[in-house]
C-alpha cells in the first residue's frame, strides 16, 4: 500500500484521530517492567510511523533516538517537514527490512500499520533487531458506532453516516476493502495479526478491563475527512455511495 499522493497525504494528517495518551504511557510501563526503569532509552523505532504526528512524537521524551520509518516516501517526506525533534530521525523502509543493527532496538512500536505488514518477515526482523526483553507494541482504532453527540441532528446524521459506513466496511460493495481492514475492524484480536510471543499481552487485559471500548471523541468534520484516507476515498470518489 502506497501513500503517494501528495495532496492526500495533507488530508491524511488532518484527518487522523488522535491515540489517547493512556496508550504511550502503558507502552512505556511494559518498556520499563521488561528493561527496568531508565531515564532514557537508547532506540525506539515506529514502524508504519505516517507523516509523524500521530505516534512517533510521543517516543521523543523518553529514548536517545528515535527512528520512524515507512514505506512511503510522501509519508517520510511529510514526518521529515513536520519533525520538531532533534532526536527522531525519518526513513524510508520497509517493516520487512529495518534499517537498523542486529540487537540494538529497546522499543518497537506499530500504529495502526501492523496490518500491511508481511507479518512472518516483519517478526523475524523484531527478532533480529531487538534487545533481549524489547517490546513490540502495536495498536490501531477502529469504529463500531459513532452516536454523534451535541448536534441538533445528531440522530438523522447518525443513521446516514451508519448506511455509509455499512457501506465501506462491505467486500462485496467496496473493492478496496479487504481482509486486512478486518483486522483492524477486529481491533487485531484476529489470529492472524497477533504478536507471536509468548508474553504478549493485550492492552485492555494490561488496563485490567476486558472492555473493548475505549471511547474516543472527536469533531465530526474529522470523521468525515478520515473518509478521504486512501482505503475509502478511493471508494468515495468511485461509486455512488454517497449519492443514495
Ligand atoms: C494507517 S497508516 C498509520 C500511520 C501512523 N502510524 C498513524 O498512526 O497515523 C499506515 C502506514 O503504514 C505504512 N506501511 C504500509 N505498509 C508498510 C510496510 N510494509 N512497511 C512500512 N510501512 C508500511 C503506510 O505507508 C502508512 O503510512
Amino acid at each position: 500500500m502506497r501513500y503517494y499522493r501528495y495532496k492526500m497525504q495533507w488530508r491524511y494528517t488532518e484527518s487522523r484521530i488522535k491515540y489517547p495518551k493512556f496508550v504511550f504511557e502503558t507502552i512505556l510501563d511494559y518498556v520499563k517492567k521488561s528493561l527496568g526503569k531508565s531515564p532514557k532509552y537508547p532506540l525506539a523505532v515506529d514502524v508504519g510511523c505516517g507523516p509523524e504526528l500521530m505516534s512517533t512524537v510521543f517516543l521523543a521524551p523518553y529514548f536517545d533516538k528515535v527512528l520512524g520509518v515507512d514505506i512511503s516516501e510522501s509519508q517520510i517526506e511529510q514526518a521529515t517537514l513536520n519533525n520538531k525533534h532533534s532526536n527522531i530521525e525519518y526513513r524510508l523502509s520497509a517493516a520487512e527490512s529495518l534499517p537498523v543493527e542486529d540487537n540494538s532496538v529497546t522499543l518497537i512500536q506499530v500504529a495502526t500499520a501492523l496490518h500491511w505488514f508481511d507479518l512472518d518477515k516483519f517478526y523475524r526482523e523484531c527478532d533480529r533487531v531487538l534487545v533481549p526483553g524489547g517490546v513490540v507494541a502495536a495498536f490501531c482504532y477502529a469504529f463500531k458506532d459513532f452516536p454523534i453527540v451535541n448536534h441538533p441532528h445528531g440522530d438523522e446524521i447518525h443513521k446516514v453516516l451508519t448506511k455509509i459506513t455499512d457501506k465501506l466496511v462491505s467486500p462485496d460493495i467496496n473493492p478496496y476493502y479487504t481482509e486486512h481492514c478486518t483486522w483492524v475492524l477486529n481491533r487485531y484480536t484476529s489470529p492472524e495479526v497477533q504478536i507471536p510471543y509468548k508474553d504478549t499481552k493485550r492492552l485492555m487485559e494490561a488496563y485490567e478491563t476486558d472492555d473493548p471500548e475505549a471511547p474516543l471523541t472527536y469533531k465530526l468534520e474529522v470523521f468525515m475527512l478520515l473518509g478521504r484516507t486512501p482505503i475509502l476515498y478511493n471508494y468515495l470518489i468511485s461509486s455512488h455511495c454517497m449519492h443514495e
